[in-house]
């Protein structure tokens, strides 16, 4: 089940994981562009489209009762909703910060508290949540992506405890710069090659990741910064 799969990270993980084999329910707000995505990735009834959007609980528990009827069993969560648009602490008010929550945080964590279970049923499951690592190092103008992302990881890391045992991993993706939305913030080209360089240089992020596939581990690594080290690299 991937979410925001019409774009960027979720499209292109829908696509990876159809050509891996695995059959994927394709969520986001727009029908025909994630229909598009289903034809790219070779059609069939493999891929089932479920649009709505991902910040109405009763869509989510729609969400995964249809993947539920549909494939009787939820193997893998890629949690990838949009974080909140740039703005500083002073330009912040409270009501902002309550919103950017409910569009990542929220979802992210009532989805796995629907989808654990039906995954702990089948003592096999690999939750993903794109993060980024805007959580773990704040940036200037970035003040609510760096709020929700730091607690989507702090959630990551107790849930990962909690879920251990039944063979369900829970872990974090921290994006290097990648399609459109990487023109905002600090890995933006607008940013100036340089500055985006060294940005990348002292985080370690950028490099390409392995992807955690069948043969993932089955317990998750100790923490989400095997993904990308927040210490400089020399
Ligand atoms: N891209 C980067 O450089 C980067 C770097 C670090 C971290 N990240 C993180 O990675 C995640 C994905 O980023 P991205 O750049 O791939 O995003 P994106 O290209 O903007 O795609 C967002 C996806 O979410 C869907 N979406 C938006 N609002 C929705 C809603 N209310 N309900 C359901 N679906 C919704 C969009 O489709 P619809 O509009 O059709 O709904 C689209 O499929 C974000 O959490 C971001 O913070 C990105």
């Amino acid at each position: 089940m991937v979410l925001g799969a019409s774009e960027g990270i979720g499209r292109a993980t829908a696509l990876n994981l159809r050509a891996k084999g695995y059959a994927t329910v394709l969520s986001a707000r727009t029908r025909s562009a994630l229909e598009d995505v289903a034809r790219e990735s070779g059609g069939g009834q493999d891929v089932f489209v479920v649009p709505g959007d991902i910040t109405s609980r009763s869509f989510r528990a729609d969400l995964v009762a249809a993947a539920e009827r549909r494939f009787g069993r939820i193997d893998v969560l890629i949690n990838n909703a949009p974080g909140p648009a740039p703005g500083s602490f002073d330009s912040t008010d409270p009501a902002d910060v309550t919103t950017a929550m409910e569009r990542k945080l929220v979802p992210y964590l009532d989805l796995i508290k629907s989808v654990a279970p039906v995954m702990a049923r089948n003592e096999f499951g690999r939750i993903v949540n794109i993060v980024g690592n805007i959580g773990k190092e704040p940036a200037s103008g970035m003040f609510l992506s760096g709020l929700v992302n730091a607690a989507v990881s702090n959630a990551s890391k107790y849930l990962a405890s909690q879920y251990a045992k039944d063979n369900v991993t829970v872990n974090c993706v921290h994006p290097g710069p990648f399609g459109p939305s990487a023109t905002t913030g600090p890995w933006s080209t607008s940013a100036g090659p340089a500055e985006s360089r060294r940005t990348r240089r002292r985080t370690g992020c950028g490099a390409p990741s392995p992807w955690p596939g069948r043969g993932a581990p089955t317990r998750s690594p100790p923490s989400s910064d095997s993904w990308c080290p927040t210490k400089p690299r020399t």
